[in-house]
């Protein structure tokens, strides 16, 4: 049998559930059970009947899904595989910013530790950011944290001033404004697919703005043959796999001569890796028990406008 079949055979021996986000390995993505954007995979987790599931994707995820679901046990198949946006945010720091601003609505986006969810009013992901925040009468004072690009981009669209942290993702920050301005010069047909965690100056790039799961979308939907994407390169797996004949071109960052961006993190899960965590149910997540209960209530909040949005 080889690795994917030991897999495969293992999660169904456990009752376990593979979760993969859009950005890990394409070779985890065909062996997950379900893979999705970060809304996605904290849906499917909250109503999964596995016993025990298998995060394939970064520490928040699974704290999120052991936050959903503290009954069940959560294991995560390399436990270094943090995120820098969560890191450019840390609780106490945080913890001040929001005492420096009361009366202030928290939204955070779902990229942070479960500290600062303990710390929020409503998490959001990037496909629910913008309709969460018009969820909320326009006058509501709000601080949003941690991505400032994020933020400054549905500041933008809303007409809204929320106050913002400034952190980022060490990966959507660098994609080049000029590489992608040569590439749309070698294919002047392409449409530009752009992640809001990018920064401004790449947005403006856009032809479509929009979470993993918007931006596959409309890889699929729309006319064009030809989409250069500036977003984590693991989502092109999918994205080719969707429309097998159009062309995906990843739009390269700007301090390398490599073509594509890649999330370090993301890619530490290997096939080997996921079938060890399964096999020795180890390394699991844990959540502190009281910052898990004041965690939950964000999280639920986001899942609940949500489905009452149909989102
Ligand atoms: P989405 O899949 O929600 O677009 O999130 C992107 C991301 O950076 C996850 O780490
Ligand atoms: Fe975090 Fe960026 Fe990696 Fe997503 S791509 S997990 S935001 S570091």
């Amino acid at each position: 049998m080889d690795i994917k079949e030991q897999i495969k055979q293992l999660a169904k021996e456990k009752n376990a559930v593979i979760l993969a986000h859009y950005y890990v390995d394409g070779a985890i993505q065909d062996i997950a059970d379900f893979v999705g954007d970060s809304l996605a995979l904290a849906q499917k987790a909250a109503e999964t009947t596995a016993d025990i599931i298998v995060m394939c994707g970064v520490n928040f995820m699974g704290e999120t899904c052991k936050i959903l679901c503290p009954e069940k046990k959560v294991l995560i198949p390399d436990a270094t595989a943090t995120c820098s946006l969560a890191e450019s945010c840390p609780a106490k720091e945080f913890e001040a910013f929001v005492k420096a601003h009361p009366g202030h609505t928290v939204i955070s986006y779902v990229n942070t530790s479960a500290d600062i969810k303990a710390l929020t009013d409503v998490v959001v992901t990037s496909s629910n950011a913008r309709q969460i925040v018009e969820y909320f009468p326009k006058e509501t004072p709000i601080i949003f944290g941690p991505d400032q690009n994020l933020g400054g981009y549905i500041n933008s669209i809303t007409g809204r001033e929320m106050v913002l942290w400034n952190g980022a993702c060490h990966v959507h920050e660098k994609f080049s404004v000029e590489k992608i301005v040569a590439l749309k010069k070698q294919y002047p047909e392409a449409k530009v697919l752009v992640h809001p965690e990018c920064r401004g100056a790449v947005v403006k790039l856009a032809d479509k703005v929009g979470s993993t799961a918007a931006l596959l979308k409309y890889s699929i939907e729309d006319s064009a043959d030809t989409f250069i994407v500036a977003t984590e390169s693991g989502i092109l797996h999918e994205m080719q796999k969707k429309a097998p004949h159009k062309t995906f071109i990843p739009a390269p960052p700007d301090d390398s001569t490599c073509a594509c961006n890649e999330c370090n993190y993301m890619k530490l899960v290997t096939l080997e890796k996921v079938y060890n965590c399964l096999k020795n149910e180890t390394p699991e997540i844990n959540v502190d028990e009281e910052i898990s209960k004041r965690a939950l209530s964000p999280i639920k909040k986001m899942l609940e406008i949500s489905a009452s949005l149909g989102l």
